[in-house]
């Protein structure tokens, strides 16, 4: 089991960047299989603080890294993370960086249509990231989407012009917006063709060659499990599948090259935007886990709202995505705390259960069963090995395997690379 695919198992933020990187330099490629930029990951190496959003992460160990055509890509937004990556030292070019030729594009007006409907929405918006995310799905599967390939052949665009602005002008009128400016969109496709289109290819053609030559494919996915588009928090969820299983469909790959399910998983919970948080503290104890573990988004800047660790949710999403192991990150952030909740079941209408239902309104309605355990004194801020960690927080990861019902692989304590301890190589099954 040669692969490792990385997904995110509560609603993202969970440190998957950091984990991506750090599995990277014994991978021999990293490929993105679902979302956007409406990720954003922190890795932090030495002196050196790395935010990337749509470029596999990857990148900053050299490794080869793909964008495959489950991402809906944004070439401005390529461009400008390109460059900034490049000014910070990493170097970007067709031999180690390569992108779906059938990725769709997110175009300026995705991004107007996003504001436009969460302006509208009000209060019951979903909290987007204002990327373009969903309506560059939705044309998608639409089938009015305009390609990475289609950069190539600008020249003969107007019939997929009329069908994709037909839909569009519509939906503006409604808005009060103007048409969509057609010639200007072919001519900003026209300046940002060539940039796009030196690293665009087939990736299926080198993901079955690097298959081929028994080299390690490392899968990193973006968002987390509960903001999946099928099995998350819907309506209050991104538009893609972040699960495992998008590993294949993502990227013109087979269902058995996902390999070792890597999920990963705070010590906490978080989640930026609306929606259903059965553990959430808005109280004094969810500010200070958010004070120190620094929860703020690194796409949109906005405060992630806290709670205690749910293992019900967990135990839900481990099973949905297939997780052979769990990273656990950011434990070093619940030292000093007297004591620690885990939510182990919820009350909905007097009954207790043991799952999250899919009813958007019962998501709402339940309410946490939490078990407490004493906290721990000293720190694991840097730990690197079991015998750096205080007994009582070996107790309280031992407690969450037992009730996610799934192994922990790894534990992080600290967002610099190094500081992590290894369970069990996720590269060697
Ligand atoms: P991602 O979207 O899943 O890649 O996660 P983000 O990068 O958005 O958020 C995770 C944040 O936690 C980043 O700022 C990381 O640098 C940081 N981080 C990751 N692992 C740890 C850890 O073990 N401890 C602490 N304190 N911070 C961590
Ligand atoms: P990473 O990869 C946390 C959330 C948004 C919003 C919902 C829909 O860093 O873990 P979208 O712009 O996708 O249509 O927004 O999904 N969201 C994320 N939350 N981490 C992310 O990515 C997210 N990407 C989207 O906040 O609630
Ligand atoms: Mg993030």
């Amino acid at each position: 089991m040669a692969n490792v695919t990385v997904i995110g198992a509560q609603w993202g933020d969970e440190g998957k960047g950091k984990i991506v990187d750090w599995l990277a330099s014994r991978a021999d490629c990293v490929v993105r299989f679902q979302g956007g930029h409406n990720a954003g990951h922190t890795l932090v190496v030495g002196e050196n603080v790395y935010k990337i959003s749509l470029v596999p992460s990857g990148i900053v160990t050299g490794t080869l890294s793909i964008i495959g055509n489950g991402v809906v890509l944004d070439p401005w937004a390529l461009k400008a993370e390109i460059e900034k990556l490049e000014g910070q030292g990493v170097t970007v070019t067709a031999k180690n960086f390569a992108v779906a030729d059938n990725c769709p594009l997110i175009l300026p007006f995705h991004r107007d249509l996003d504001a436009l409907r969460e302006t509208a929405a009000g209060k019951g918006k979903i909290g987007t990231t204002g990327r373009g995310i969903g309506p560059a799905y939705e044309d998608k599967v639409g089938r009015r989407a305009i390609r990475v390939c289609d950069l190539a052949h600008l020249d003969d665009l107007d019939a997929q012009l009329d069908r994709l602005c037909a839909h569009h002008d519509a939906l503006r009128a409604g808005f009060g917006e103007p048409p969509i400016d057609r010639a200007a969109l072919v001519a900003q496709l026209r300046e940002i063709a060539p940039f796009v289109l030196q690293f665009a290819e087939p990736v299926w053609k080198r993901l079955r060659d690097v298959r081929k030559a028994g080299k390690r494919i490392l899968f990193e996915g973006a968002q987390g499990v509960l903001l999946d588009v099928d099995h998350g928090t819907y309506p209050f969820v991104t538009s893609s599948n972040t699960v495992s299983g998008t590993v294949a469909s993502g990227t013109g790959m087979g269902p058995n090259a996902a390999g070792f399910v890597l999920g990963i998983v705070k010590a906490y919970t978080t989640r930026v935007g609306s929606g259903p948080f059965p553990s959430e503290l808005e109280d004094e104890t969810g500010e200070l886990l958010g004070r120190r573990g620094h929860e703020f988004g690194t796409v949109t800047a906005r405060k992630r709202r806290c709670g205690w660790f749910d293992a019900v949710l967990v135990r839900q999403t481990c099973a949905l995505s297939g997780v052979t192991g769990i990273a656990l990150t950011k434990i070093d952030v619940l030292d000093g705390f007297e004591t620690i909740k885990i939510c182990t079941g919820y009350k909905l209408n007097g009954k207790l259960i043991d799952y999250l239902p899919s009813h958007a309104a019962e998501q709402a309605a339940v309410e946490p069963v939490y078990e407490e355990m004493e906290g721990w004194k000293g720190t694991t801020v840097g730990a690197r090995s079991w015998a750096d960690l205080p007994a009582q927080a070996i107790k309280y990861i031992r407690r969450i395997e037992e009730l996610i019902e799934c192994p922990v692989a790894s534990v992080s304590t600290s967002p610099e690379r190094a500081d992590t301890i290894l369970v069990r190589d996720p590269f060697e099954g």
